[in-house]
């Protein structure tokens, strides 16, 4: 992978794709006349993402603080992570497989950004994985351990915990990257010219 690939160390889009992005800065964003019914949607999507695996990660906290009981924490917590990892992935796959070709046909100097975020999508696609096994995990052993939790119980929320926390990360950083390349094209050409 290309250094500036990576999605742990790289601080944005590569300079080269971000041409549009200085033509169209975040802050024109919003009420600009080209942000169409479909991008503000997509906008919504990855708000969502944002403030559930945060509210996700704060309940982790409160649990592992002992601010929540056992259970109010696993009925809350085991449905919206369940919800948070299905809709993650099925939202990735609409991207590669729809919308990335048609941004593609539109503006193929964007190709290698797509590339980007392609390879981005498979790498949290193994970070999915690692959480829900991990979750799964470290929600039998609480459920087992009840109000003392063992050594193992302990490593298996540890282990859960690791593993939500690179995939957050890494998700905050693709859904930036990911709008950064594709709202200014959006803002550019107009959705209904894009095919979107
Ligand atoms: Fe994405
Ligand atoms: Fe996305």
């Amino acid at each position: 992978m290309e250094q500036h690939f990576d999605l742990d160390t790289r601080g944005g889009l590569p300079a080269d794709l971000k041409a549009l992005l200085e033509k169209y800065p975040r802050e024109q964003w919003s009420g600009h006349a080209n942000l169409g019914q479909t991008a503000q949607f997509w906008l919504g999507r990855h708000d969502m993402f944002r403030d559930l695996g945060s509210a996700l990660a704060d309940a982790l906290s409160q649990h592992r603080e002992g601010k929540v009981e056992l259970d109010p924490f696993r009925r809350w917590f085991a449905p919206r992570l369940g919800f948070f990892l299905r809709e993650l992935e099925g939202h990735h796959q609409i991207e590669d497989h729809h919308y990335f070709p048609v941004f593609q046909q539109a503006e193929a100097k964007l190709a290698r950004g797509f590339e980007l975020l392609e390879s981005d999508h498979e790498v949290i696609h193994q970070d999915l994985l690692a959480v829900a096994e991990t979750a799964n995990r470290f929600l039998a052993m609480e459920a087992a351990g009840e109000a003392s939790p063992s050594s193992e119980a302990r490593r298996a929320a540890d282990a859960y915990a690791a593993a939500s926390e690179q995939l957050l990360r890494r998700l905050i950083r693709h859904l930036a990257d990911e709008e950064d390349l594709i709202i200014p094209l959006i803002l550019d050409r107009g959705e209904a010219a894009i095919g979107i």
